[in-house]
């Protein structure tokens, strides 16, 4: 039997994981391939660091162009994170006749059109579950499960980091700044952690599903996309008191012929799937026009849950049915794309949090300023302060936690009201919005 030969371009979280299996599990990979799969070359930035893998000889090395320049390589598993140079090595590792299995979903994101091109150019495929919801199978249901469907919405949790920072925060009320360590050191958070808290993570994978569901390629400028790292634990709390998770969500959905995006932290009621998606896990809502409503469940982040995708990408590839599938995947390819609904347009019900002077008239102000700009209110919380509180204060006033829930209304309404709520000297400058899930 001709084994499929693999070289891993990275060696960190993932691309151990990877190793790991390839080399634990050599019966597997032929019973499931149908013929053996070397690993032939693992490539690192730094030689030196200590690896928590034992490679057979001569496997490890820092020379990328010694996996482009060897024939016998017929597989690269790009695993390197970033833009640059991963960019430029996955092209020519194409250019050079390799298929390749990325987790990348940044490079995706950004360059996924060049990339397909010249996959397609050159013959040869690019597979890339591990991109989108770690472990959880959600390209190959799009690509191939869900395909006598027309897409109507996805909404999902795709940021690991994120959802086990919201988890134990309320949970274990540990502080935003401890948990987020403790996330990079289980290997769910990117190289810049930055990304998973500020919601681009997540809006990259949000990408990636509209083109796959949709057809349409849309950047991230096109739509909202904001993330945890303004959250306070009482947030969580307030939502809580009133039968609501807060997730970090991310939608894709067509109404009117038009799609509506965005990446936000969103409270999602209690008794909904996506509530009870706690951890590093994630969980995609995605209906179909035949099938109705799907969900799918699993390790979102993660050495192995991640590698457990990769492998199966690598599986497909020796099989040879991933190369089938990519040439059926409507990607990147020439077609008319949907428009996107204008960020302003898009209504919603939200929760507004303010921290606000306990005195006369200042909710008062609050409510006409939501008034004029059409925003009707369906429920407030303001918990009672102690009267000593207000009376030791009397100079500089008390400040206390407001809440407000919303009808629904649009985007566009609440931006001007808070232009307007900006000037009022009574409310401090952290104002959180956050929309409510349907
Ligand atoms: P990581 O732990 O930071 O590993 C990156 C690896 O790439 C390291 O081995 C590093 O070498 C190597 N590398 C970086 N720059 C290089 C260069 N210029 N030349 C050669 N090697 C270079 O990252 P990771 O968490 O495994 O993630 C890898 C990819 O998978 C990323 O795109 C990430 O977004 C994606 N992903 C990660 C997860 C997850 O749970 N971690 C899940 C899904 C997708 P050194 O070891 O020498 O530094
Ligand atoms: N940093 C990502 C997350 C890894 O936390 O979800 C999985 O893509």
């Amino acid at each position: 039997m001709t084994p499929l030969r693999v070289a891993i371009i990275g060696l960190g979280t993932v691309g151990t994981g990877v190793a790991k299996i390839l080399l634990e599990h050599p019966d597997r990979m032929i019973r499931q391939a149908g013929r053996p799969i070397e690993l032939k070359k693992a490539i690192v930035r730094d030689i030196s660091r200590p690896r928590d893998i034992t490679l057979p000889e001569s496997v490890l090395s820092d020379d990328v162009q010694s996996v482009i320049e060897d024939d016998e390589i017929d597989l690269a598993v790009q695993l390197m994170g970033g833009i640059d140079p991963a960019r430029k090595i996955m092209l020519s590792l194409l250019k050079a006749g390799k298929n390749v299995v990325t987790a990348n979903k940044a490079l995706l994101c950004e360059h996924g059109d060049e990339l397909f091109q010249e996959a397609r150019k050159q013959n040869r495929c690019i597979a890339f579950e591990a991109a989108v919801a770690g472990g959880i199978p959600i390209i190959h249901a799009l690509g191939q499960s869900m395909t006598a469907n027309q897409i109507v919405s996805i909404e999902a949790i795709l940021n690991g980091t994120s959802n086990f920072i919201l988890t134990e925060m309320l949970d274990k009320k540990r502080t935003y700044e401890d948990v987020l360590k403790q996330a990079q050191e289980l290997g769910y958070a990117e190289a810049d952690p930055a990304m998973d808290v500020d919601g681009t993570d997540a809006a990259q994978k949000l990408v990636i599903l509209t083109q796959l569901a949709f057809g349409t390629k849309v950047n991230l400028e096109q739509f909202t996309r904001s993330g945890i790292d303004n959250l306070n634990l009482e947030d969580l709390e307030y939502a809580d008191e009133l039968g609501y998770k807060i997730k970090l969500l991310a939608v894709s959905k067509l109404i009117n012929n038009e799609l509506e995006l965005h990446v936000q932290p969103t409270l999602v009621k209690k008794d909904r799937p996506l509530a009870a998606v706690d951890g590093a896990f994630n969980m995609v809502a995605m209906e179909g026009d035949a099938v109705g409503k799907t969900w799918y469940s699993g390790a979102g982040a993660g050495q192995m849950p991640t590698a457990s995708a990769v492998v199966s990408d690598i599986i497909d590839i020796a099989i040879g049915r991933a190369q089938l599938g990519f040439d059926q995947l409507d990607l990147w390819q020439k077609q008319k794309p949907l428009p996107v609904c204008a960020a302003d347009n898009i209504t919603s019900r939200y929760y507004l949090r303010f921290h606000i002077e306990d005195k006369p008239h200042v909710f008062a102000d609050i409510a006409a300023i939501l008034g004029n700009n059409d925003i009707s209110l369906a429920s407030i919380i303001q918990h009672e302060s102690s009267e000593d509180n207000v009376a030791s204060n009397k100079s500089s006033a008390v400040q206390v936690p407001l809440v407000v829930m919303t009808h629904r209304t649009s985007r566009g309404n609440l931006i001007s009201a808070d232009k307007e709520l900006e000037q009022l000297s009574s409310i401090s400058a952290q104002r959180i919005c956050l929309p409510v899930a349907d």
